[in-house]
């Protein structure tokens, strides 16, 4: 998918639609991409168990992976109440796959561009 940041802005406000958030009622979209250039779209999904909530991120790379794609380049994220920064989880878990990950969170119409290292500077990982 080419980079279009206009075109991904409306593909992530036409997601907010699928947010299951009764309780905390703030929408979360996200959009992983892939080296191949495949998009997975993912938003948060909450629990009367409060516990149980998926954030958008998670939804969006556990779908990429799922389907065979772990090499992941990007995530797009956009919420309705701009912006939003994804949490410590979701970090450690775009970590799993990609140590250089771009973020970009969408702030109303404009971006905010950053680099997993600098948001989780040591994440765990058992495997070094
Ligand atoms: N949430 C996300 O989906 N992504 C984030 O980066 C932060 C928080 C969701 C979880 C919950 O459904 C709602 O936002 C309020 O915390």
């Amino acid at each position: 998918m080419k980079e279009d940041y206009k075109e991904i802005l409306e593909i992530l406000k036409e997601l907010l639609k699928n947010s299951y958030s009764p309780y905390s009622k703030f929408k979360v979209g996200a959009i992983a991409l892939t080296k191949e250039g495949k998009i997975f779209k993912g938003v948060n999904i909450e629990n009367a168990s409060y516990g149980l909530t998926v954030c958008a991120e998670r939804v969006a790379i556990f779908k990429a992976v799922s389907e065979g794609y772990k090499d992941l380049e990007k995530i797009y994220i956009y919420a309705d109440k701009n912006p939003c920064y994804p949490c410590g989880a979701c970090l450690q878990v775009m970590a799993e796959f990609n140590k250089d990950m771009e973020i970009i969170i969408f702030d109303k119409d404009k971006m905010i561009k950053k680099k997993l290292k600098n948001l989780l500077t040591n994440p765990y990982n058992k495997l070094s």
